[in-house]
């Protein structure tokens, strides 16, 4: 595949931000092997390109953000070729929580409409989520008797409060945006029209900070929170050395200078000047 290339994904980037979208708006973006070896693919080159400063996952068109698993060519299609099935379901795994997960840069998830079954990983595994405020969210794999497989049950009982998790797993009722963000399934819900203005907004602020802390950050938060107290205090002063070894511009001893010598910013309410963009 040439450079992000693809017939089921587009990837656009503009000012920091990589716009990573599933691109199958006829079939609501539902995701099929293809969608998930290209996206298997652009998320591999993505994760070392100097232009991505923030990613942003978001659907084609008006109307969905991904419509979980292509009944017809991921399941339908796979059921009498267990290699391809195994493939494929590698590949889904592998991008929609694997390369998400641990992407370098911050992730937002930018849920612009129907997000169903499957679409719920990728959700998951991005470090931020906003939503339009009548985006319908469900868990609808009961609806057609399966439970919510590949790594979603996962998910969602990460994510979800516990009571959530299987009150929407079991009746597959569809919630909105709003509701969402009440039970703290995304961060935030505003009116579609503002939905992409809002999504840069949050991208920009992501990128006036030290990109190295902002990564070792949320290392930091997903890996702590499965750990008892002694590995984390552990792992927590490992982890800051290693940052402070890694950030090649200094951050630390800059923000210091610029508050307790030039008296040049409050770290409290904004990020301390830096040289290099
Ligand atoms: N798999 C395969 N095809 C899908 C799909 C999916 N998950 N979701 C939508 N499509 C296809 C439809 O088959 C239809 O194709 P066609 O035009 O060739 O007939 C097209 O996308 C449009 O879907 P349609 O149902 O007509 O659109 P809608 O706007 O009325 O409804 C949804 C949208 C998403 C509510 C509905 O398509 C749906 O329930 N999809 C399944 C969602 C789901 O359960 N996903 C979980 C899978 S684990």
């Amino acid at each position: 595949m040439a450079d992000y290339d693809y017939e089921n994904i587009k990837i656009e980037k503009e000012d920091g931000i990589t716009w990573f979208i599933l691109n199958r708006p006829e079939k609501r973006n539902a995701m099929s092997p293809q969608l998930h070896y290209e996206a298997d693919d652009a998320l591999e080159k993505l994760q070392t390109d100097p232009d991505t400063k923030v990613l942003v996952l978001t659907g084609a068109g008006d109307e969905a953000f991904c419509a979980g698993q292509d009944l017809k060519l991921y399941f339908r299609g796979t059921a009498d070729d267990p290699v391809e099935r195994a493939k494929a379901a590698h590949a889904s795994n592998s991008w929609r929580w694997r390369r998400l997960s641990t992407f370098p840069r911050p992730t937002i998830a930018m849920v612009n409409g129907y997000c169903f079954g499957g679409a719920f990983t990728p959700v998951c595994a991005c470090d931020f989520a906003i939503a339009a405020e009548d985006a319908q969210f469900g868990l609808s794999e009961i609806n057609w008797g399966i439970l919510p497989g590949g790594i979603v049950s996962w998910n969602v009982a990460d994510v979800m409060s516990y009571r959530d998790a299987i009150y929407y797993a079991v009746t597959g009722d569809i919630f909105d945006g709003k509701r969402a963000e009440e039970i703290r399934f995304i961060n935030y819900a505003v009116p579609k029209e503002k939905l992409r203005e809002e999504t840069i907004k949050l991208a920009r602020k992501l990128m006036e900070k030290n990109p190295v802390a902002v990564r070792f950050t949320k290392e930091a938060i997903r890996a702590a929170r499965h750990m008892s107290l002694e590995q984390a205090t552990d792992y927590l002063r490992a982890k800051s050395d290693a940052l402070k070894a890694a950030d090649k511009e200094g951050g630390r001893d800059e923000g210091m200078k610029q508050f307790l010598d030039d008296k040049s910013f409050r770290p409290g309410f904004e990020p301390y000047k830096r040289q290099a963009g």
